[in-house]
């Protein structure tokens, strides 16, 4: 048994079935709940038991199930009261829409939505639905309001759905479930321990007191890379850009929209963090002026000067080797990636870049979705499929701990990797 699968030995884990097909699922999920040693409770809303009985769960469990908000457990407690005060944490699966809405919104109508109301245990939540419905901006805006609350949602996996379409909303596969609830209660995270820091969005150059040069970045993969660390433990800085998603809880926010302004949060931050990762999209040049005032429009037009701002990952990657962090580039390529990415690494002395195509038919700006590759100084070293941005950057923290740890930098890894002192 691995040390996260020990984890959940003797944890009161709740689980929360709403109305979906892919209830039956929920079923293997607490058999496999149970048989990690956990004590599993289940509640289901009116809808949930349309599809599945209570009386299988309650087979399984050999414990009584919550299928209503004003129930009494058998010491004459309010069910959900009691559940949701005795839970180490709660996981909803499936979670319908309608439950996300519910949840995001504070209602509370039924068994599921009133223990997790009333608990301030940590909260699992797997939705399962419609393609459709999973990509509408409601439902993107109640996840947001959800991973706001500090609560960790799976991505819904792409596959064959109940519509009998094929896209994204299928409930993730039980084992992918658990092993999020083992992380959360892994003795250590795997990250624990490490400081991380973590630049995400993009950056404004003023022309005048109203206008801007500026790019598209929506910060959500940084967002995404900052979540992941902080639910595997590490103690992260995320230093936010312009961003069009909230930033998660539970990390230090400090906010920086330009470049000028972000370089000077990188370089105070970066000699007290172990890894730094640049997935900002900074901008290369500002205007060599910007006024004071508003400028006027004028017939003749206007000439912009613009000046190089200065390279911020390239400045942390000349600092001495007792304060440099470990150094992870993301390089946002149109064409040439591999050539250009791998120039970047060289160029700037990192020791991992993570390019991602922009601009064509797939731009990585703005989707949820992103397809990268990671190069260190030997070449590529992934060859991941198309991903949620949050799976991508689970997968990004293996591979970044797994680099980090590795104590003997070959001197072939290149000149700052060389160089770099023993980690603090
Ligand atoms: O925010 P999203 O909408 O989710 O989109 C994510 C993303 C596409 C912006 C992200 O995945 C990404 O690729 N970020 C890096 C974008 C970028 O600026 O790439 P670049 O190739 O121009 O720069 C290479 C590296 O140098 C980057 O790590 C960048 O942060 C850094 N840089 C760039 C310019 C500068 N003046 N200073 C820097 O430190």
């Amino acid at each position: 048994m691995t040390e996260d699968a020990r984890a959940l030995t003797g944890r009161r884990i709740v689980v929360g079935v709403s109305g979906s097909i892919a209830a039956y699922k929920a079923l293997i999920l607490v058999r496999e709940l149970t048989s990690a040693g956990a004590v599993v409770d289940v509640a289901m809303t009116p809808a949930a038991t349309a599809f599945v009985t209570p009386l299988s769960f309650a087979a399984l469990t050999h414990r009584p199930v919550v299928t209503d908000v004003l129930g009494l457990d058998p010491d004459s407690q309010i069910a959900h009261v009691e559940l949701a005060e005795a839970a180490d944490a709660i996981v909803v699966a499936p979670a319908t829409a309608n439950l996300l809405a519910e949840l995001a919104a504070g209602l509370v109508d039924d068994a599921v939505s009133a223990i997790v109301c009333a608990s301030r245990a940590r909260v699992v939540i797997a939705p399962a639905m419609d393609a459709g419905m999973w990509t509408h901006p409601a439902t993107q805006r109640n996840v947001e309001t959800l991973r706001g609350f500090g609560y960790l949602v799976l991505e819904p996996e792409v596959g064959s759905l109940a519509s009998g379409l094929t896209g994204i909303g299928r409930l993730a596969e039980p084992a992918t479930i658990v092993a999020a609830v083992e992380r959360l209660f892994a003795r250590s995270g795997d990250l624990e321990g490490l400081r991380v820091v973590i630049t995400a969005g993009g950056t404004r150059e003023p022309i005048d007191p109203v206008r801007f040069i500026g790019n598209r970045s929506s910060g959500k993969m940084g967002v995404a890379m900052a979540e992941a660390a902080r639910d595997r433990g590490a103690a992260v800085t995320l230093i936010g850009g312009t961003m069009s998603v909230t930033p998660p809880r539970g990390v230090t926010l400090t906010e920086a929209t330009t470049a000028a302004a972000m370089r000077e949060s990188v370089i105070r931050a970066a000699p007290a963090h172990d890894i730094l990762i640049m997935a900002a999209a900074v901008a290369d040049f500002a205007p060599a002026r910007p006024s004071g005032r508003k400028i006027k429009r004028d017939a003749s037009g206007l000439d912009l000067r613009l000046v190089p701002n200065p390279d911020i990952i390239a400045e942390v990657g000349e600092m001495p080797a007792d304060i440099r962090p470990f150094l992870v580039g993301f390089a946002a390529e149109s064409d040439d990636l591999e050539a250009n990415a791998t120039g970047k690494l060289r160029d700037k002395g990192l020791d991992l870049i993570v390019a991602n195509q922009v601009g064509g038919p797939f731009d990585a700006i703005g989707s949820d979705d992103n397809t990268v590759t990671v190069f260190g100084v030997e070449g590529a070293l992934t060859d991941w499929p198309m991903l949620p941005k949050r799976q991508i950057a689970e997968r990004l923290w293996d591979l970044i701990a797994d680099r980090y740890r590795r104590d003997d930098p070959a001197p072939t890894r290149g000149r700052k990797a060389a160089t770099r002192a023993p980690r603090r």
